[in-house]
């Protein structure tokens, strides 16, 4: 560095932005490629917000051949405030190249890669970074807030639910040995184990989530069963036979339900799974699989649905933005059920075809109150022998699927005798559940 550049540097670290500019742009009159002066200019230019002159300052310093890495970073982070994202991301690469040992550019990386979408990419950059210092706090906190955006936090939940475990393994130990399994939805691995450990000949699971997916496929490993489970790291949509898959499976599971059954895609995935993975007569997994439900009222639940008057005030209006339907453990919440258990909806999952549809129903009501909308809950037939529902009881279900309260326009004052009309439908993704009158 000449006296004049490190002069330069020395009144740009002691916060002298004018000085070090007017010294920089010197330097700059009479050799205006000087790496050192069009890197702190720039990097003054940026301070002080103007990015776009800052940015021609920067690029000058990279082309001139005496560019360091963290010109690359700081040309980086200039291309990302002017919405370049494509262009930072290549800038902060280059800096990767010239001083792969600094975990700064790498942690930046995978926030622009975050930025841009590519989740994948981004965890890779954050890894890195931790390779390079494990203790890099911003890099731990992004790629801790990364994993938990991508991978649902119920799958924690969900794993413990030893009701859902056990009636899946029961099932499963009666239609797996001897077989060739897909699994559609890996999680972390759990069925397609079982399905192995209870004889399965091979196991295929699919997993649309490409970092569950390559974790699982290490659960699976850790746990020697690897020769057997193969994780494909897919959506089953994405399968083709011969291709991701040898031979067509003779069983299917999944475990791919939602608290209103069909959010996570199960029809199509089952009609794709049917026409190109499965073998004719092949055996699902469940089964079948119900959206049940109740009349239900209860004023704590009320609370939660409607509003009128609270203190002196008069807020019915409010209730024309309450939602239709509302997520509710109710096995947690107090409430009543003002009918007996009716079956909504019911999908045999050996089906080919899931066309949308509906049906009307006359529930009778069996305890009189004032109810505020149906209760559902779903109730799975693993096989003939086994079920599995979430109906919320008294002494707690254990379910980690909550329950949904389809809501009523207003609430009704019902008579134990009479007959609420309601009409149940489902698009393949949503179901909806609308009252259509009552009968005395
Ligand atoms: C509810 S979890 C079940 C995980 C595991 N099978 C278990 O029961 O412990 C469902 C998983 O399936 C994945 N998934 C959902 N639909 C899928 C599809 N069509 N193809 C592949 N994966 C899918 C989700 O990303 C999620 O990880």
């Amino acid at each position: 560095m000449t006296p004049g550049q490190l002069r330069a540097k020395q009144l740009y670290e002691s916060g002298h932005f004018e000085e070090a500019a007017q010294l920089c742009r010197a330097i700059l009159s009479a050799d205006e490629r000087n790496a050192e002066a069009n890197h702190l200019l720039g990097l003054i230019l940026y301070r002080q917000g103007q990015n776009r002159t800052a940015l021609g300052y920067l690029q000058r310093a990279v082309a001139s051949g005496a560019a360091t890495p963290r010109m690359y970073g700081n040309l980086g982070a200039v291309l990302n405030s002017l919405g370049d994202l494509g262009a930072a991301i290549d800038a902060y690469r280059q800096a990767i190249t010239r001083d792969p040992a600094n975990p700064w550019p790498l942690n930046n990386l995978g926030v622009l890669y975050r930025n841009a979408g590519q989740l994948d990419a981004a965890i890779e950059a954050f890894r890195r970074a931790l390779a390079v210092k494990p203790d890099l706090a911003e890099a731990q906190v992004n790629l801790r807030l990364l994993y938990s955006s991508i991978v649902p936090q119920w799958h924690f939940a969900m794993m413990h639910d030893r009701a859902r475990n056990d009636a899946y393994e029961a099932a499963i130990r009666r239609a797996v040995p001897g077989k060739r399994v897909l699994e559609i939805g890996t999680g972390a691995g759990l069925l397609a184990m079982m399905a192995a450990q209870s004889g399965a000949t091979q196991v295929d699971s699919c997993e649309a989530v490409s970092v569950i997916a390559q974790r699982a496929a290490g659960i699976v490993a850790r746990n020697g069963l690897a020769q057997r489970v193969r994780i494909i790291p897919k959506r089953s949509t994405d399968l083709q036979p011969g291709r991701d898959i040898a031979q067509r499976a003779e069983v299917l599971i999944t475990e791919t339900f939602s608290s209103n059954l069909l959010d996570e895609g199960i029809l199509p995935s089952l009609e794709h799974a049917h026409r190109n993975l499965l073998t004719a007569n092949a055996v699902t997994i469940p089964a079948a699989a119900s959206a049940m439900g109740f009349l239900i009222g209860g004023s704590a639940l009320g609370e939660m649905l409607f509003v009128d008057r609270i203190k002196s005030f008069d807020f019915t209006p409010f209730n024309e933005f309450a939602p239709p339907r509302l997520v509710i453990p109710l096995d947690s919440v107090a409430h009543e059920p003002l009918s007996a258990d009716i079956e909504l909806l019911r999908f045999d999952l050996s089906q080919r075809e899931f066309p949308m549809g509906g049906r009307e129903l006359a529930i009778p009501v069996t305890h009189g109150g004032i109810c505020f909308g149906v209760a559902l809950w779903i109730k799975l037939d693993l096989d003939s022998s086994t079920q599995y529902s979430n109906r919320p009881t008294a002494g707690g279900s254990n379910s980690h699927w909550p329950n949904i309260v389809y809501r009523f326009p207003t609430p009704l004052t019902v008579a134990a005798g009479e007959t609420l009309r309601i009409v149940a439908r489902h698009d393949r993704a949503e179901i909806s559940i609308d009252l259509i009158g009552r009968q005395k």
